[in-house]
């Protein structure tokens, strides 16, 4: 019989390797494999950590995602949006405390004056930044014009998560009807790489009716759509949701933050170069969750920058962590909780992902020889 050994010494994982690196339930398997995807971490990218200010622009929604907090239909949640001046207070904040760039997220909202209004605010943060300070948009899907407006008005990294890569399990954890289609979502991922961002997906980790070789097949997907970017955490029930009612099907919750961080590293090992992020969702579970996830092969950590008056209504998912803090208090605990696992914040690198800047190299290369 193979054993974890022998499968991370391979040069490619198959979908079995990675399906049995998924499973391992004995805690000394599990620690080789983290151990191992961290050796990639140091050898591809030091012990760098990039940080990333998030910035919770607004919960209003048209959407209504069946495992999210603040879907439209949910009438408990208070509705919120920041002004430009906010947000324009909290990219000074991020730029005094030497942040590389922010992401501004939102609730799903497509038309015409939300495309404005953005395209507007992404023009005053270039203003007040400067050329290298990157603004990352986790906006939902839009058309292939708007994200190109964004794009052209300065933004160069968009997050969009695929939630599953499986047609399937992705209409059992969404409503049925054309908003939330599948083919569309992924239509939206493809058109974010033609416009030519910095692109970022991922998934959500112990959903309900999800088996291994759905996670498996996700990991496929990210690899095969050469992403720069990944985002992927535990799905972590909300009361207030109708995926709520099958929570008797889901893994205990330490087992599914053991998931993610074995979905973390296996995929550091079939991507060494992207950029991973440490949830919050990994540190609503467990205390010292980021830094695990950072030990794991993450690299990326997007300390919440929101004002704190608007924290506690941008729940997607219950016992979110740092929802009492200001962006602050945040700060200090952070660059001490780095310290602590013996890593580094790299403050003055743009924070690219290596796998961008040489994918966008070997283009160029390509081009020039072609015109020469
Ligand atoms: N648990 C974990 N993650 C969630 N998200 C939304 N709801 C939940 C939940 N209940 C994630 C989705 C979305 C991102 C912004 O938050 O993956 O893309
Ligand atoms: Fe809206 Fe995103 Fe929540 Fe879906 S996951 S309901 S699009 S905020
Ligand atoms: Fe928010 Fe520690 S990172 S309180």
């Amino acid at each position: 019989m193979i054993t974890v050994s022998e499968i991370l010494n391979k040069q490619e994982l198959s979908k079995e390797d990675i399906i049995y690196l998924l499973s391992i339930t004995s805690k000394e398997e599990h620690d080789a494999l983290i151990k191992k995807a961290y050796s990639v971490k140091e050898s591809y990218l030091g012990k760098n950590d990039y940080l990333r200010g998030l910035i919770e622009l607004s919960n209003q929604c048209k959407k209504n995602c069946l495992y999210c907090g603040i879907r439209a239909e949910n009438s408990k949640v208070s509705r919120y949006s920041i002004s430009d001046e906010e947000v324009l207070q909290v990219t000074e904040f991020a730029l005094k405390n030497k942040f590389t760039g922010i992401v501004l997220q939102s609730g799903e909202q497509s038309n015409a004056h939300f495309t404005k209004r953005i395209t507007e605010l992404i023009i005053k943060i270039k203003k007040i930044t400067y050329p290298e300070f990157r603004i990352t948009l986790s906006l939902g899907e839009q058309s292939f014009e708007t994200y190109k407006e964004w794009f052209d008005a300065g933004a160069q990294r968009y997050l969009l998560r695929i939630e599953s890569s499986g047609e399937e399990l992705y209409n059992k954890i969404h409503p049925d009807n054309e908003l939330h289609d599948y083919k569309t979502r992924l239509q939206c991922l493809e058109n974010i790489q033609k416009v030519g961002y910095q692109t970022g997906t991922g998934v959500m980790i112990g959903l309900p009716f999800q088996t291994i070789e759905n996670l498996a097949d996700d990991l496929l997907f990210l690899k095969k759509m050469n992403i720069d970017m990944a985002g992927m955490g535990p799905y972590i029930e909300h009361t207030d949701t109708p995926l709520y009612k099958h929570k008797d099907l889901l893994l205990p919750i330490l087992e599914r933050f053991n998931l993610s961080l074995r979905m973390i590293a296996i995929l550091r090992i079939m991507m060494p170069d992207i950029n991973i992020v440490s949830t919050t969702a990994l540190q609503s579970i467990v205390p010292m969750g980021r830094e695990r996830g950072l030990k794991a092969g993450a690299n990326v950590l997007m300390p919440n920058l929101t004002p704190g008056k608007y924290r506690s209504s941008y729940l997607l998912y219950e016992n979110k962590a740092c929802i009492d803090e200001e962006a602050d208090e945040c700060l200090d605990c952070l660059a001490n909780r780095v310290k602590m696992i013996g890593e580094e914040i790299a403050y003055s690198e743009d924070g690219d992902s290596k796998h961008f800047t040489l994918r966008n190299r070997i283009s160029l290369e390509f081009n020039e020889k072609r015109l020469s």
